[in-house]
C-alpha cells in the first residue's frame, strides 16, 4: 500500500466532494460556514487578474482532483493540472472525459451513502489536461515553456522542500504573468522537514523566496470548508497571494 496519505479511498471521496460536490451535499446545516463553501473556485476567482488572463496557457500545480482547472480554463485556452497523487489524477482525468463520478460520502462509523459528482458546465473538457508528477522536479522544456499564469492552492505545506518548488517559479511563470498561491501555513513534519520551515510568518517567508521574480499584487483570507463526516469538518482561514513576474 502506498505510505502517500492523499492515495487512501476515503480521501479521494472527500476531496471530490470537496471540489465538485453540490452545496446541498457537502453543508445541510442552516447555521454552517457558508462563506466557506466552493474553495477550489474561489482560489482562482478571488485572486486572479481578469484583465491580464485572456487565452494562453495556465498551470495548477497540486492540482489534486481538478476543480480549480475547469475556473482556470474560463480565462485560458489550456490548462494542465498535475498532481503527484496518481488516484487523484486518474479521478480527475475520469471526471474530465465522463462528465461525473459516483462518490461514497462518509456520513458517521461504516455509513456511507452514494452522491454523484458532475463536471463544471461551460468549459470545454478538452482545452483541459491532467498528468502526474513532482512540483519539486518540474521539466520546463517537458511542460512546452513557461505559463502566463500558474496556480498552486495549498501546496507549499505540504511538500518536502517548499523551497525547491517557490524557487522554480520564475522558469514557469512568463515575464508579466500572474502566480496565485493559497495556504493555510499548516506545516506538519509529515510532509515537510521541520528544518524547511519557514522561520517566521508565511507572507515574510513568501517575499524572501519569491520577492527577487515576483511583485506582491493582492493578498486576501479565503475561508476554507472540508466535510469529514455528516456532523464534523475542518474550517480554515487560508491565506490567498497574487504575484506578478517583473
Ligand atoms: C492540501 S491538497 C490541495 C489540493 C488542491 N490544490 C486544493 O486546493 O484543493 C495538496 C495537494 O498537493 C499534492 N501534492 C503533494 N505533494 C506534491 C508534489 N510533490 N507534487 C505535486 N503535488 C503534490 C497532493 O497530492 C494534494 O493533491
Amino acid at each position: 500500500m502506498s505510505d502517500n496519505p492523499y492515495e487512501a479511498g476515503q480521501l479521494l471521496a472527500d476531496y471530490l466532494l470537496f471540489h465538485y460536490g453540490r452545496d446541498q451535499d457537502l453543508l445541510p446545516w442552516p447555521d454552517g460556514p457558508r462563506s466557506a463553501l466552493g474553495f477550489p473556485r474561489r482560489s482562482v476567482d478571488e485572486l486572479i487578474d481578469p484583465e491580464s488572463a485572456g487565452g494562453g496557457r495556465a498551470l495548477d500545480v497540486g492540482c489534486a482532483v481538478g476543480r480549480s482547472c475547469y475556473q482556470l480554463a474560463r480565462h485560458f485556452d489550456e490548462v494542465l493540472g498535475i498532481d503527484y497523487s496518481a488516484s487523484f489524477i486518474a479521478a480527475a482525468e475520469a471526471i474530465r472525459l465522463e462528465g461525473g463520478t459516483a462518490v461514497e460520502r462518509l456520513e458517521e462509523g461504516r455509513l456511507r451513502t452514494a452522491v454523484e459528482v458532475l463536471r463544471p458546465a461551460g468549459v470545454d473538457p478538452d482545452r483541459l489536461r491532467f498528468r502526474q508528477g513532482d512540483a519539486m522536479a518540474l521539466d520546463l522544456e517537458d511542460l512546452g515553456g513557461p505559463f502566463e499564469l500558474v496556480h498552486a492552492a495549498n501546496l507549499v505545506c505540504r511538500l518536502p522542500d517548499p523551497a525547491r518548488f517557490l524557487s522554480s517559479l520564475a522558469g514557469l511563470v512568463k515575464p508579466r504573468g500572474q502566480l496565485l498561491l493559497t495556504t493555510p501555513a499548516t506545516w506538519l513534519a509529515e510532509f515537510t522537514p521541520v528544518v524547511n520551515w519557514p522561520a517566521g510568518a508565511i507572507l515574510d517567508y513568501l517575499r524572501d523566496q519569491l520577492g527577487a521574480s515576483f511583485r506582491l499584487e493582492r493578498q486576501v483570507d479565503l475561508p476554507m470548508l472540508i466535510r469529514e463526516t455528516r456532523r464534523k469538518y475542518q474550517w480554515t482561514m487560508v491565506l490567498g497571494s497574487r504575484w506578478r513576474r517583473v
